[in-house]
């Protein structure tokens, strides 16, 4: 995709868990990119660490072949890899002793320049990590943190992380990444909805009958098996990714968008009108699944349990659940959601269903009148249409039929879209924090979500099975069909 690129300054990034997944699959590959697109000022310069000894060359080597693996063919270019790995060293580092910070307060040295710390380790080390930095005083006014999801597993978990983080790094300096604020898509839902006269007048109640939002993938535990197992795909999912989606959905128009605070202070409004579900209602407006032996990819698949190899867990890999927000404008407009592992297809996807005409001036002959939707598909291929209602052409009378106005990214922009890490980790350098979570936007969120998990607990809500390969429970389907609506076909 074609954009002006503007140089960020130059910057020291320091990735803690630097030969781990998040490092290898997407953050060196992110990093090469940006630094092709000639988007990095000299001297750059990208730090890894971890407990493991390992030289320069090493973890240069190590970087190497994650491009090789996780950056397409096309764009790799043997004077461009070499120009990237010569950025990089490597310090051994164990926050839990404070061994290796002060190697790692050397190789950083007294520059200046912008520093980034991300943090892509297990959220049990961000305390730790944070006090080692303090301690050896490699903290500058031009530092800043970045932690990745999960922040918690309850509010109180996530009040503690936030203190631990907070007592040494100012909110100013704390970025919490969702990847999926940095996903194309999701962003253009902000130029959908505040770039354009046409949306806003009908963005309400009056207009609107309901919304949908499926997540659905079809990869299962993957290598997560530890921590999928105790999470589940509310705290994995719903907490934090399709939470935020909800937001720029429904949040006001903030008086900027390139304010941070105006963005997220709108967003903190929706989470905090998010009507509360209690132990009664939660069996009607939730539905927990767990993916049984079935077919995926085109070859069979292991149900959840032997996957894991635990009989006996009860964790969700499915969720369905319909969401209300009190306010005056979302009152009556339910959001039903889904996600889960091993679905149909992976889609990603926001469907705004509008309501039917007032009355039918063309009579049963013209077929059925179906309603007007949006659907904002966030992955896998981009894309924005709006389902109207036209004339099937030919003199045979009225006939109508539903038929997109359709935006294809691929087809509209053409070449690459850059991955959500790109444009997060350029944010970070550049101190925009409009796409992180603020402190009070997490704890918000766990707010909500707490009472599902406290309701399922008492109510000892049982995951519903599912065959792999298919859209979820049938739970799921009667949910929103209990309210006289259908999921959108997403296949
Ligand atoms: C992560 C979840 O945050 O998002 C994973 O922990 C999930 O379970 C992933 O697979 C989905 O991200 P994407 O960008 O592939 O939709």
């Amino acid at each position: 995709m074609t954009s002006q690129i503007i140089p960020v300054d130059p910057f020291d990034l320091i990735i803690f868990g630097g030969t781990g997944d998040l490092s290898e699959r997407k953050l060196l590959p992110a990093l090469y990119h940006r630094q092709r697109d000639h988007q990095f000022s000299e001297p750059t310069r990208i730090i890894g660490t971890s407990r493991s000894k390992l030289t320069d060359k090493e973890f240069q080597e190590f970087a190497r072949k994650a491009l090789t693996e996780h950056v397409a063919k096309e764009y790799l270019d043997k004077a461009e890899v070499d120009k990237f790995i010569k950025r990089l060293s490597y310090v051994a580092a164990d926050a839990t002793s404070g061994a290796g910070f002060d190697d790692l307060k050397k190789a950083i040295g007294k520059s200046d320049a912008i520093r980034a710390f991300y943090l892509a380790v297990t959220p049990a080390l961000f305390g730790s990590i944070a006090s080692q930095l303090k301690k050896h005083d490699v903290i500058t006014e031009n530092s800043r943190i970045v932690v990745e999801k999960p922040i918690g597993r309850d509010l109180a978990s996530a009040k503690q992380l936030n203190d631990q983080i907070g007592s040494v790094f100012g909110e100013h300096q704390i970025f919490r990444i969702d990847h999926y604020l940095g996903k194309e898509t999701v962003q253009n839902l902000m130029a959908v909805r505040f770039a354009n006269a046409l949306f806003e007048p009908v963005w309400n109640s009056a207009h609107i009958d309901h919304v949908q939002i499926t997540v659905a993938e079809t990869v299962g535990l993957e290598d997560r098996v530890t921590y999928y197992d105790t999470a589940g795909a509310l705290r994995d999912m719903v907490q934090n990714h399709i939470l935020q989606l909800v937001c720029l959905v429904a949040m006001e128009p903030p008086s900027s968008a390139v304010e941070a605070n105006a963005v997220r202070d709108e967003k903190l409004k929706v989470l905090r009108s998010l009507k509360r579900i209690n132990g009664q209602e939660a069996p009607k407006k939730t539905v927990r699944g767990q993916y049984r032996a079935g077919a995926s990819a085109g070859g069979p698949v292991k149900g959840y349990l032997e996957e894991l190899g635990k009989p006996d867990s009860t964790t969700e890999t499915f969720v369905a659940l319909k969401a209300e927000i009190d306010n005056w404008r979302w009152a009556g407009v339910p959001f039903y959601i889904r996600t889960g592992k091993r679905l149909t297809t992976r889609v990603s996807e926001i469907v705004i269903n509008f309501k039917p005409v007032p009355y039918n001036i063309f009579g049963e002959s013209a077929g059925n009148m179906i309603p007007n939707q949006l659907v904002i598909r966030l992955q896998p291929d981009e894309s924005v249409k709006i389902f109207i209602m036209i004339k099937d052409p030919g003199p045979g009378g009225m006939r109508l039929r539903q038929l997109p106005l359709d935006m294809i990214f691929s087809d509209t922009f053409g070449g690459r879209s850059p991955d959500a890490y790109e444009r997060l980790l350029m944010d970070v350098i550049r101190g925009n924090q409009t796409l992180f979570m603020r402190r009070d936007e997490v704890e918000a969120a766990w707010m909500w979500v707490g009472p599902i998990l406290d309701a399922w607990a008492e109510t000892r809500q049982e995951a519903q099975g599912y065959t792999a390969g298919t859209w979820g429970p049938s739970g799921s389907i009667a949910l929103i069909e209990r309210d006289g609506r259908t999921w959108h076909e997403s296949a």
